[in-house]
């Protein structure tokens, strides 16, 4: 089989993740969640005491704690020093402050190196996150952005965290979001953008399926047409999508 990486970037409630999910069950590709990573080292630093804004002591913890994912469960499990870790990943303190920890560099170098191995070892993936087909995998041979208004944005959130049977303030959260786009877009290192060769949607008017549906008809449009062989290498990359 051909190695094969789909990257979905955008903000936080664009439906990346469940969207990114359902395309690769549809696709028979891997899921990769790399928000989940950034996360993982916000809660392994609030729960020893480390403050997130501390740019020294939270590198230290992202080198020296050991991330992998268990595959075989869906969506694969991310476990820190063999714990696995889930719920945590979204609670509120977490949330606050991943930002801070995103925005640091040593340990954006930390996890876009891990990201790679892992596109080494899982060749066939959509990953999704904010930086996949800008920094991780600039050569994927399709680049989606998804997009969505931060009301909407937010609307999803509270929604997705009632579902979880989490309390949930829509306009708390739409503050929220509102600050953390700003953290994520004007960050020096990897900030939030469209790369020039993704595939912009805008997801504000669509439902899950209906975004779904939509990428999977412009993957196997994209396959259809000249191929890259290896996202990974140094190759020219032919099968990009266009606006
Ligand atoms: O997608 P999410 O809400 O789980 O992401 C959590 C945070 O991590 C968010 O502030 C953006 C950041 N992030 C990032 O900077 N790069 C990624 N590849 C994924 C997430």
């Amino acid at each position: 089989m051909q190695p094969l990486i789909i990257t979905l970037d955008g903000p936080a409630g664009s439906g990346k993740s469940t969207v990114a999910r359902l395309l690769a069950q549809r696709l028979g590709l891997e899921f990769l969640d790399t928000g989940a990573m950034y996360r993982a080292i916000t809660a392994y630093c609030l729960d020893r005491g480390i403050d997130p804004k501390n740019k020294p002591a939270v590198a230290q913890a992202a080198q020296s704690c050991r991330l992998r994912f268990d595959w075989r469960e869906d969506p694969p499990v991310l476990q820190v020093n063999d714990q696995p870790m889930v719920q945590r990943l979204r609670d509120a303190d977490v949330t606050a402050s991943v930002s801070d920890v995103a925005a640091n560099g040593p340990v954006r170098l930390v996890l876009v190196e891990s990201q790679r191995q892992i596109g080494l070892e899982h060749p066939r993936l959509v990953t999704e996150g904010r930086d996949q087909g800008s920094v991780v995998f600039p050569k994927a041979q399709v680049k989606f952005y998804l997009d969505a208004t931060p009301r909407e944005r937010a609307r999803r959130r509270a929604l997705q965290l009632r579902q979880e049977g989490r309390a949930a303030d829509e306009e708390e959260i739409l503050q929220l979001i509102i600050v953390r786009d700003q953290k994520d877009s004007t960050r020096a290192d990897s900030p939030l953008t469209c790369p020039a060769d993704a595939v912009r949607v805008d997801t504000s008017n669509l439902g899950i399926q209906e975004v779904v549906a939509l990428l999977e008809k412009m993957v196997t449009q994209r396959l259809d047409g000249p191929q890259t062989t290896d996202p990974h290498g140094a190759g020219k990359a032919t099968g990009q999508a266009r606006q």
